[in-house]
């Protein structure tokens, strides 16, 4: 099912990372996410155990959708023993760098039959371009090995300060709210409209890796990482609150500059100049004033492949339904908790779910509901 250059371009909303500005902002942004991730995965601990015996055994690492490549080369440099690819529909600026990196143009959502059973580690961030991302999934687990372990993130909206509420998207009526917020949901409803069904990214992410066929359970973990958007956060412990603020200022920048981009994809969604305009300059004022003391929310999600354990190798979740104990979610006085990490699926749903319910009627509207007006609703 190979589609023609335009149709990509229509499902990809952003420029390709071949492009010197675009690649140069993929950059950034990685530098940005390791620098609050402390590293290159969400799940180092995993990671590890995954990677060990790299000295006599080649591992091999595949990235779906790497952008400018700098992931990629990242991983190649930190495993010198591992094999690293990455696959896109763009090329990008890094092929030769690293003897042990390489990147191969693909689509996936041709499918993924070439690289089947062959990784130790499978990873795929930020994506957007995929029509079916169920099958996507189901594509990804065939490339693990035995015991390969498979790392999706995702960015979605923003949540207060304290991390466990949606803040409310803004309009003329509540014109206090976040106008990000709403701008989001616009870029949502816009790709679901250009056949990028965004709600189930969504139900996906929300549910992990727990009940799929191929993942043992058992591995199976989640993140709640937020990413502060501004320069509001403040510690106890001046140089973390400098690197905090450094973070969140970066990350206004980077918003706006996607918010140029997605704009345009807004207007083919059918929003006229004018009300996007209008949006877009709200957005910007929330943004430089920052008026709003929220952080932009990412889901990671991640499980080995089935083979390596013993008869009982089920997926049954240790956890079991009726009282489920969250892990902290909020941020203390004088402290900004960065990721929260979950081992049941129990929690992880449950999680999700009280998350979720938190977003007023209207900002689901903005999601779900074609035509919703964009400025008075
Ligand atoms: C926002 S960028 C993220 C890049 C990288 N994963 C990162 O985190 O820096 C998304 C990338 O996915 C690629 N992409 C989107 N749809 C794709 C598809 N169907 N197959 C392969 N790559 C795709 C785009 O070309 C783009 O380079």
């Amino acid at each position: 099912m190979a589609e023609s250059e335009d149709r990509k371009k229509e499902l990809y909303p952003l420029p390709l990372a071949s492009s010197t500005e675009e690649g140069g902002r993929l950059d950034e942004q990685h530098n940005m996410l390791k620098e609050h991730l402390g590293g290159l995965f969400p799940c180092p601990d995993v990671v590890a155990q995954v990677m060990a015996g790299g000295e006599e055994q080649t591992k091999s690492v595949l990235d779906l959708g790497s952008g400018s490549g700098v992931w990629c080369l990242d991983v190649a440099h930190q495993f010198p023993q591992a094999q690293v690819i990455g696959l896109d529909t763009a090329p990008n600026l890094q092929q030769t760098k690293l003897p042990n990196c390489k990147f191969e143009i693909w689509d996936i959502n041709q499918g993924l039959t070439p690289f089947y059973g062959q990784y130790d580690i499978v990873h795929m961030r930020f994506i957007q371009g995929i029509v079916d991302h169920h099958a996507a999934t189901i594509e990804a687990v065939r490339c693990l090995k035995p015991g390969g372990l498979i790392v999706f993130l995702r960015a979605g909206g923003n949540v207060t300060e304290d991390r466990t509420t949606m803040v409310p998207a803004a309009s003329s009526r509540m014109p206090d709210q976040s106008w990000y917020q709403r701008f989001w949901c616009f870029a949502e409803l816009g790709s679901t409209q250009r056949g990028i069904p965004t709600e189930e990214y969504d139900h996906d992410y929300q549910q992990g890796f727990w009940d799929h066929d191929g993942i043992d359970a058992r591995t199976c973990g989640a993140a709640f990482i937020t990413v502060p958007i501004g320069t509001w956060v403040a510690t106890s412990n001046p140089s973390e609150t400098a690197r905090l603020r450094s973070i969140g200022d970066f990350w206004i920048k980077n918003l706006l500059r996607v918010s140029k981009v997605l704009a345009h994809v807004m207007v083919t969604s059918g929003r006229s100049e004018k009300d996007v305009e209008f949006l877009r300059a709200h957005l910007e004022k929330e943004l430089q004033e920052a008026r709003i003391r929220s952080s932009m929310l990412i889901r990671a999600i991640w499980g080995r492949a089935r083979g390596l354990g013993d008869a009982s190798d089920q997926n049954q979740d240790p956890a079991q339904s009726g009282d489920v104990t969250l892990p902290a979610l909020s941020n203390e006085p004088g402290k900004y908790r960065i990721t929260t990490i979950f081992d049941s699926k129990a929690a992880w749903t449950k999680f999700n779910t009280d998350l979720v319910s938190t977003m007023t009627p209207d900002t689901k509207g903005l999601r779900t509901i074609p035509g919703f007006d964009p400025i008075e609703g």
